[in-house]
């Protein structure tokens, strides 16, 4: 198997769109603050702030959660009629936004809207006694929104109009998830190139990798990819479209159930995704179904590696190699009600990749699900 990838590496040189990270990630969801105990409780999140008719909103609410630099706004209307109920509707429950941490959210916003961007909000500040935050937004793909954030101002908890969401008796402890690595957008057949190139002229990202049908298909499915990488490299943003299969590809699938195009999956790292996948299976997280065969081979395909192949066959995780050292992963199945998103937990140990050498095996588990689900 061919596991050489080149990595084009990202700059900062000419990078006119400086991001310090992701900020947070909101989803629409139909119970929030059933959700927010679902994430806290199989997911290791902590309660951080909230805003609903408490703290003054009249039509929705929303709970913050966070686990280390990861933070996750769940949002729910609160009467019929709304746009998030719309959302809803339309698409099940699902990433509305990704959110973007930025020194300056009024340049970010107009130097988007210059490069062609499609509105969401122009800058907004909010205060409160602990300073203010400036909020813009512009469209991408689907209905889902990248929100500038800027937050040098600010020393509270989360932002203006939220207030601390204290639950003192019921904190459960992280399972070691870190950051987000990477989030992952399916884009309808035909479409992809046209983000890349949004990503590119719009946010000055740059194409780090690609991937071909020959890359990724299996017997029945197939799909194309491209990697966006902004300059300092911190975010990553793999766009999916479906390619040409004997069957319904798992990103046309996809796109079907969310109706429309949308955040497939959203990865977060790990240090030490034994501990950590061990902890998520015991609270209830299902994974993908990784056949024991593939193990037979790994040793042979990645070379040594640090942990004990035992465990990682008794838990699933898979593992790949590049040119610079490897990585370990392994994918939920959806978390939704509908076969749409799911997350990927990962832990890199020099490899800057994304598992190519996974992703016959990965697919496959995808399509036994599909077949399950009378939907391949
Ligand atoms: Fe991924």
């Amino acid at each position: 198997m061919n596991t050489s990838v080149t990595i084009n590496r990202p700059s900062t040189d000419t990078d006119f769109m400086p991001i310090n990270g992701t900020d947070y990630l909101e989803f629409y969801v139909g119970n929030a603050k059933q959700t927010a105990l679902f994430y806290k409780s199989a997911f290791g999140f902590q309660s951080l702030a909230y805003a609903g008719l408490e703290t003054g909103l009249k039509d929705k609410e929303s709970y913050v959660i966070a686990q280390d630099k990861i933070r996750l706004i769940l949002t729910s209307p609160l009467k019929s009629g709304t746009e998030i109920g719309k959302h809803i509707d339309k698409h099940g429950d699902g990433v509305k936004v990704i959110a973007l941490w930025v020194d300056d959210a009024t340049y970010a916003y107009e130097t988007a809207m210059q490069r062609g961007a499609k509105s969401y909000m122009e800058p907004f500040t909010t205060t409160d006694k602990d300073g203010e935050v400036v909020q813009s937004g512009i469209y991408t793909y689907g209905e889902t929104v990248h929100m500038f954030t800027e937050r040098k101002n600010y020393n509270g908890v989360f932002m203006p109009g939220f207030e601390e969401w204290k639950t003192p008796h019921y904190n459960p402890e992280s399972v070691g998830l870190k950051y987000v690595d990477h989030m992952v957008g399916n884009v309808a057949l035909g479409e992809m190139n046209r983000w890349v190139e949004f990503y590119e002229k719009v946010m000055g990202f740059k194409q780090i990798l690609s991937f071909d049908d020959n890359d990724i298909s299996t017997e029945y499915t197939a799909l194309m990819s491209k990697v966006m990488s902004n300059g300092n490299g911190r975010i990553k943003f793999p766009i999916n479209e479906p390619a040409a299969g004997l069957k319904k590809s798992q990103i046309e699938e996809y796109l079907d159930f969310y109706e429309g195009e949308g955040v497939q999956h959203v990865a977060v790292a790990t240090d030490d995704i034994i501990t950590t996948v061990k902890n998520l299976r015991s609270r209830g997280i299902e994974f993908l179904n990784i056949p024991s065969t593939y193990y037979d081979t790994l040793q042979a395909r990645v070379g040594k590696i640090d942990e004990d192949i035992e465990s990682l066959n008794e838990l699933g995780i898979l593992v790949d190699r590049d040119d610079e050292g490897y990585l370990l992963q392994i994918f939920t199945r959806s978390v939704m009600p509908r076969p749409t998103m799911f997350f990927e937990i990962i832990q890199r140990k020099g490899a800057n990749s994304f598992g190519k050498g996974n992703f016959k095996a990965l697919f496959e588990a995808i399509e036994r699900e599909q077949e399950l689900r009378g939907t391949l």
